[in-house]
């Protein structure tokens, strides 16, 4: 779908390193330039023309991802580096605040590292209690798994929506619904669903969401920290500067209101303004199309992986574009090699979430994962050249 508008896809690579980072549209690398070429200047700063166009552009962004997503008001919506960056500053700046000694935080072994850290930070900082919800024995989390793992203590649930490995879509409209009847706040990483999934915070009622553009087609090093109003009114910002304050003195300051509050010193303009441009792109596709095309791919790619004897699938069943695979005896890494030499781009290795090794027993995977504008004519060459895998060894050493 669309291939013709990604100048990466015409260097003959087969791309399958979405869940990593995604190739831009030409749109999107056109619009990034044309903030250094025709108005490059500050935001919120000048008097003078070019200065208001970016002004114009930058809030015309936020609007943008406020509908996107489907948020109340462009006060919750936040730009930042990215969806580490976001979470880190819920955990930093909202709950080290709200949160005491024994109060307990739900989180699940195949949580990326962004999700997992700050919280074990916190707990070394102020004493919360991590639990982890028990996964199935497909290594997915359940409504009721969640609920049997949550107590009177329980403050907090933080999970993705879409997990990086697995790959496995979260019962998150149950989940949502759960926490606001229980008064627990549902924190939501949606670095790996916002990019291929319809995404709207009320129906989700998550309290905070966290995702970044340059998995969704946009720039690198911008992202989006969205939060109800009334919690973000209460997130202390974690960096100060300019832009943010209101008024200083020699010995005080006030800072300006949500969302600005929380954006200190010059923001990444091309990256909101690239960001802007990739929310466009795909809402002309459609959300319901990409996932639906994704989830194609996916059927059309493990039914395939299935006739192969020495390959071993790990998440035949999740419904989204990412699949898990070794090939018997092994190591994941030489299998991406491999794949390299025949120009196909697979990540191999833990996937930034560690702890699932422990569940799968495994260290290392390979992973596949998709978007729209892959096709099953790729996965036919990804096939083609896994076949003839006996010959890995001599190709990769
Ligand atoms: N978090 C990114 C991934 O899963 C980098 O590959």
């Amino acid at each position: 779908m669309n291939r013709e508008d990604f100048p990466m896809l015409k260097n003959n690579i087969i791309y399958f390193d979405n869940g990593a980072t995604t190739f831009k549209p030409q749109s999107v690398i056109d619009k990034t330039v044309s903030y250094y070429s025709s108005y490059s200047s500050n935001a919120h700063r000048g008097d003078y023309d070019i200065s208001l166009i970016v002004d114009k552009e930058y809030e015309g962004v936020r609007e943008k991802v406020r509908r996107f997503i489907n948020a109340d008001s462009t006060s919750e919506i936040v730009f930042t580096k990215g969806t580490t960056e976001s979470l880190n500053m819920i955990v930093f700046g909202f709950m080290k605040y709200n949160l005491q000694k024994g109060d307990e935080v739900l989180l699940s072994k195949s949580e990326h590292a962004s999700n997992i850290l700050p919280w074990l930070e916190l707990e070394s900082e102020i004493g919360i209690v991590i639990k982890y919800i028990p996964l199935n024995e497909k290594l997915e989390l359940t409504f009721d798994n969640l609920k049997s793992a949550v107590s009177k203590k329980t403050k907090v649930i933080s999970l993705a929506h879409i997990t990086n490995t697995i790959g496995d879509v979260r019962p998150v409209v149950e989940i949502g619904k759960f926490c606001k009847e229980n008064n627990i706040y549902f924190v939501l990483d949606g670095a790996q669903s916002v990019p291929h999934l319809k995404t709207d915070v009320k129906e989700l009622n998550c309290d905070f969401l966290a995702f970044s553009a340059h998995k969704m087609l946009g720039p690198t090093g911008i992202g989006v920290l969205y939060g109800r109003y009334e919690l973000l009114d209460k997130l202390k910002p974690l960096v100060l500067g300019g832009g943010m304050n209101s008024s200083f003195t020699d010995n005080s300051y006030e800072l300006k209101t949500l969302p600005t509050r929380l954006e200190a010193g010059t923001q990444n303009i091309a990256g909101v303004v690239g960001l802007g441009e990739a929310i466009s792109y795909l809402e002309k596709i459609g959300m319901d199309k990409i996932h639906n095309h994704e989830v194609d791919l996916k059927k059309y790619l493990t039914e395939k992986l299935s006739n192969i004897s020495n390959v071993k699938v790990y998440n035949k069943n999740t419904i989204s574009g990412t699949v898990l695979f070794n090939l018997d005896n092994v190591f994941a890494q030489d299998t991406a090699i491999y794949l390299n030499k025949h120009n196909i781009c697979v990540r191999a290795g833990n996937h930034c979430a560690k702890i699932l090794k422990d569940e799968l027993g495994i260290k290392n995977t390979c992973r596949i994962s998709l978007y729209f504008y892959n096709t099953k004519e790729e996965i036919d060459e990804l096939v083609k050249v896994l076949e003839n895998s006996y010959n890995i060894f001599k190709e990769v050493i």
